[in-house]
């Protein structure tokens, strides 16, 4: 490629080249460099609870099953069959004992392993054919609190590592009750004529759209203004390795929004038990007014708990994935209002997705004219507010009204973009 992709973000100013949410060439740069190399989350470890259950996703362009082997080791499988290409498991969700192809019958455990071939007799005699040879590609999987990531980078660094001092801010939700978290109901899919960067980037850290972009559906629901941030003393921005978490120490922000008492209740009545367990700071912010992402499409809303992740389909298209996250220790009732709450406000029938999805293909396609292509895009609030914090680790910045969480995120993107892969991945 032509380009020098440094060349097209400066984030010393602030400043982006919009034809990163629209070139080609860009887009297949970034399935290589960034999606076949981070580590992406593929499911959760209560999708999985007996050998045999799988799930399918995405892991950019690539399909994947996520399955339980009879070891009770969680596998991830590039969903395509070594002899013709064709998928080798086509539900979403199930449990199964092996995998067969529908084409001519070849046959894989669990672990992906070549198990049996149609007409084995004249795969036999072939010279050079040997089963242990030929199998389902796998990825390198680990988890982290219930969240199963994988990567296909040959030499990928821990996901420890990976996430860093992201941790922190990701026990907020994934570890403030000692029975830890699940998936509740399934998974909701739905199209969006976007980039998969101007979603994630917006869950990084976009606080400013939410009074505006969100008011007439806060009006409508519940007769109030979204709270004016600016001058709050409160609220943060903080990143690491790309990762983003703009938040409130408001306790109950977001979690106001699902107009269900009993959560408000939930949040206020374990507010001491969770500083007990992850300090004062993060005890306010479980269920506060705040978004994150986790680099590079894994994004959330602590208290609304919608759990998502972007899949690109291509630089103009995004396939959006929803779960619905909560503790597994609290009442079956509170789940059932979590879950609708989640859906009515953040499904593709919800209220504040909507408000967001048709900003974010406008944002997408205005770049299809030429000169509006090469007028580049404001990234600048927040320069210069970055401060030192005693107990919040990574990069931390005053006020969450600040772009500094999508600078970070476009500077470990460039990073990644501009670091080919070594010569040993035979990817
Ligand atoms: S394509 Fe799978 S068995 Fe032929
Ligand atoms: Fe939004």
């Amino acid at each position: 490629m032509s380009v020098d992709v440094n060349d097209l973000i400066d984030m010393d100013r602030g400043r982006v080249d919009r034809s990163i949410f629209w070139n080609d060439d860009l887009y297949q740069l970034e399935l290589e460099r960034i999606f076949a190399r981070c580590w992406l989350f593929v499911a959760h470890e209560s999708q999985l609870s007996k050998p045999g259950d799988f799930v399918t996703t995405w892991m950019g362009e690539d399909h994947v099953i996520v399955v339980r082997d009879r070891s009770g080791v969680n596998q991830v499988l590039l969903n395509t069959c070594p002899h013709r290409g064709n998928r080798v498991c086509h539900a979403e969700v199930g449990q199964v004992r092996g995998f067969v192809c529908n084409y001519h019958g070849w046959s894989f455990g669990l672990d992906g392993k070549l198990r049996g071939v149609y007409e084995a007799p004249a795969f036999e005699r072939t010279p050079g054919f040997d089963m242990g040879d030929i199998g389902l590609k796998t990825a390198s999987v680990a988890a982290y609190k219930g969240l199963i990531f994988a990567t296909f980078d040959p030499d990928p660094p821990t996901l420890e590592d990976f996430l860093g001092d992201f941790r922190w801010y990701l026990d907020v939700i994934l570890d403030n009750d000692p029975d830890g978290t699940e998936f509740v109901g399934g998974s909701i899919r739905s199209v969006l004529a976007c980039n998969w960067k101007i979603a994630s980037e917006n869950f990084a850290g976009d606080a400013l759209h939410a009074g505006w972009t969100h008011e007439s559906a806060a009006q409508a629901l519940f007769g109030q203004s979204v709270p004016r941030l600016s001058d709050d003393p409160d609220s943060f921005a903080a990143n690491v390795n790309g990762h983003g978490w703009e938040f409130n120490l408001d306790l109950v922000g977001n979690a106001a929004t699902l107009g269900d008492r009993q959560i408000l209740r939930y949040l206020r009545e374990r507010e001491r038990e969770v500083t007990e367990r992850l300090g004062e700071i993060r005890s306010r912010m479980v269920g506060s007014i705040s978004s994150a992402n986790v680099f590079p499409n894994l994004s959330f809303l602590p208290g609304q708990n919608a759990f998502r992740t972007w899949h690109p389909r291509g630089p103009r298209t995004s396939e959006l994935q929803t779960w619905v996250l909560v503790n597994k220790g609290m009442p079956e009732e509170l789940k059932v209002a979590y879950r609708k709450g989640a859906m009515r406000t953040f499904s593709p029938s919800g209220v504040f997705e909507m408000d967001d999805g048709e900003n974010w293909e406008y944002s997408t396609q205005a770049n299809q004219g030429f000169v509006t292509r090469n007028q580049p895009l404001y990234y600048g609030l927040g320069l210069g507010t970055e401060i030192e914090h005693p107990d919040m680790p990574g990069h931390v910045f005053r006020g969450q009204i600040n772009d500094a969480n999508q600078r970070a995120f476009y500077r470990r993107w460039a990073e990644l973009l501009t670091d080919p892969p070594t010569a040993a991945s035979g990817r």
